[in-house]
């Protein structure tokens, strides 16, 4: 068969381990022939294709990013755009695709799928808030980036008796917060399925410090949400301008600044933030990552032989297995209650509301 290949959406580590696990099973085992579609879903859309072979992807399993490069674009947007992804596919004398990405790019691949076309997807996020997966190859070296972070700022923010508040990705959910915070051994996690009370976090610290600590860790997911400011539809994120991206998000970001402002002023105590930003995406996967892109490779590879069209590799109680994309989509994975009790159960119940509703904590 000709596979066409492309990654779309942010990039995130280990997408190269997943592309030359396609490859070199796609060439050794079932005699595939392959065609890198660039940047996206902007390369289907104006045709712009490079060679993907064997040699193409020696030497790729190490590398952060993405070799066939990635956008945020989405034909679904544009004038007759399924059409003529459509019409690039078939010039390009592709049989099936494989497409990697979050939802916004697994929207587009399933309508192909709906428009006749033979797709499969493979699910890709540092944010790890894909549903129908357990955990997305990226977590894990964002995770390991973010704790590395923290223990770092733990001697610092302790050599000046200060508050440190760590901004981590998570747009949607709090995994890497909620990961990267139980790790780092975080005194404060705030994520955005539990909207917080600045009160209750200025509460929490001082407790902290009146017990003799005289410095403290807060991490804040970006799309964390002051509970003040949640709307009627429950969503107020801090962001850095309201200029939608074609899948319609908004930059996210600036929660952290804002947090340790209001914190100082509460407290008292000193307070400085940290954004790490896109740090978390880049750089080399973890070895953890490389053998679970590998083992989602292989996966969709053995899903296009087996004619599974419509569907994505998922990772389902250590197993790789496929679901239907219209399954995938829709529902954000939200950080699991009973992961956030591990985090209440490591501190004091603070507060006048019933502590469940936050995801504050203070020793
Ligand atoms: O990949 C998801 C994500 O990491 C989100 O957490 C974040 O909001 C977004 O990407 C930022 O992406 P970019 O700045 O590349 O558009």
């Amino acid at each position: 068969m000709k596979i066409g290949v492309l990654t779309g959406g942010g990039d995130c580590p280990g997408l190269n381990a997943v592309i030359r696990a396609i490859v070199r099973k796609g060439v050794f085992h079932y005699g595939d022939t392959f065609v890198g579609f660039s940047e996206g879903w902007r390369g289907v859309f104006d045709n712009k294709t490079e060679p993907l072979d064997l040699t193409r992807v020696a030497g790729i399993l190490p590398r952060g990013g993405t070799i066939l490069r990635t956008s945020r674009t989405n034909p679904a947007k544009r004038e007759g755009g399924i059409q003529r992804c459509l019409d690039n596919l078939h010039r390009n004398n592709v049989d099936a695709l494989i497409a990697l990405g979050g939802d916004d790019t697994m929207s587009v691949a399933l309508r192909l799928f709906e428009a006749g076309f033979h797709v499969i997807g493979v699910p890709k996020t540092i944010d790890n808030d894909l549903s129908g997966t357990d955990f997305c190859f990226g977590f894990d070296t964002a995770v390991e980036i973010a704790t590395e972070a923290i223990d770092r700022l733990h001697s610092t923010a302790e050599a000046h008796n200060r508050v440190i508040v760590v901004e981590v990705m998570g747009r949607d959910s709090g995994w890497i917060a909620m990961y990267s915070g139980l790790a780092g051994g975080a005194d404060v996690i705030l994520i955005p399925e539990r909207p917080f009370d600045i009160e209750e976090v200025a509460e929490a610290l001082k407790l902290r410090h009146s017990r003799g600590r005289y410095f403290s860790i807060v991490v804040v997911a970006e799309g964390a949400k002051f509970a003040e400011l949640v709307t009627g539809d429950g969503s107020a994120p801090i962001v850095q301008d309201l200029g939608r991206d074609e899948f319609g998000h908004v930059r996210l970001g600036g929660i952290g600044n804002i947090l340790a402002k209001e914190i100082e002023r509460r407290t008292g105590f000193e307070t400085r933030a940290v954004v790490l930003g896109h740090v978390q995406r880049g750089g080399s996967p973890s070895a953890f990552d490389r053998v679970l892109a590998t083992r989602y490779g292989i996966g969709a590879i053995d899903m296009i032989h087996r004619a599974e069209w419509g569907k994505m590799a998922a990772l389902r109680s250590n197993e790789i297995v496929s679901i239907p994309l219209k399954d995938a989509l829709g529902a954000t994975k939200k950080v699991d209650d009973r992961l956030i009790e591990v985090a209440l159960g490591l501190h004091d119940k603070i507060g006048t509301e019933p502590v469940e509703q936050h995801v504050i904590t203070s020793t």
